[in-house]
């Protein structure tokens, strides 16, 4: 579906977030989640250490949503019920995401946090999986996002919003992770529009403004959630190493399998901290 055919769609895209929070309300009949995460490429398996979802639908199913087409994101919702001794914990997880590359604009690269900050989602959590630029990074390693650069020349929000991002990838919840795994580094991720992966050129320009790893969602997203007013944390999980960085060549396969090797530690990271987060 072109970007055009959607238009009508999200001519008023926070009342379509809205419709879509009141029909995951209804589906799951719970008034309101408070966490949400949205599990990027080779992250699906980290889900299903959260448990048996009490519910699972496709995203199509909810206003504002497409069926996804790419693989690796399987474009499910699913609702679980974490317990913990503060009690249950409602979390709404998105399985795969719409991106830019996709063609379709930003607001469908959006309709998801924008669903789960309206369906009471304070905290949203952002995982993707990207390429090191940082040549101390492994293939496998996770790495918090401590900041971004957008290199898209697009956002999510238009008009006079000038909202501050000096604290977008939220200090707070990285300090909670870290102390959860203290051998997680910090990292800055560049979003790169995509579909082509990057040249060995950029890579070193990326390197050189300062940059650690690169990939193709996220940024829209933490921003859309942030100027939303809930709070950010951003995981990458670096499945490759960039463009350039060991002269191999780069492909999907390797990046959705070495997602699929790191599920259970980030599963049971996830686990473990999404009880100290709210
Ligand atoms: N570049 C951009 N996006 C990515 C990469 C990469 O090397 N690996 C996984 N997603």
């Amino acid at each position: 579906m072109s970007a055009s055919t959607n238009e009508g769609l999200y001519l008023d895209p926070m009342k379509t977030a809205q419709q879509g929070a009141e029909a995951i309300a209804q589906r799951t009949g719970i008034a309101s989640h408070q966490i949400a995460l949205v599990m990027g490429s080779g992250w699906v398996s980290a889900a299903d250490a959260l448990g048996t979802p009490h519910h699972e639908f496709d995203t199509h199913e909810i206003p504002g949503f497409e069926a996804q087409t790419v693989l690796g994101h399987s474009g499910k919702i699913r609702s679980y019920v974490i317990d913990c001794d503060k009690g249950a914990i409602n979390a709404l997880v998105f399985l795969g995401r719409t991106h830019l590359y996709e063609g379709k604009g930003i607001e469908p690269v959006v309709h998801g946090v924008r669903t789960a900050v309206k369906a009471g989602c304070k905290v949203i959590i952002l995982t993707n999986a990207c390429g090191g630029i940082n040549t101390a990074y492994r293939v496998g390693q996770p790495v918090l996002i401590r900041d971004h650069i957008s290199l898209t020349a697009t956002s999510p929000l238009s008009g006079a919003q000038f909202v501050d991002l000096t604290d977008l990838y939220s200090k707070r919840i990285r300090a909670i992770v870290k102390n959860e795994d203290p051998t997680l580094e910090e990292g800055v991720y560049v979003h790169w529009r995509g579909p082509t992966y990057e040249t060995p050129a950029e890579i070193h320009m990326m390197r050189t403004m300062g940059a650690d790893l690169v990939g193709m969602s996220t940024v829209p997203e933490a921003i859309a959630a942030h100027a939303m007013g809930a709070e950010v944390l951003g995981i990458s999980l670096v499945t490759n190493a960039a463009a350039g960085v060991t002269g191999e060549k780069l492909n999907h396969e390797e990046v959705i399998a070495a997602g699929k090797n790191a599920a259970d530690r980030m599963g049971a990271l996830l686990k473990g901290v999404i009880p100290k987060l709210l």
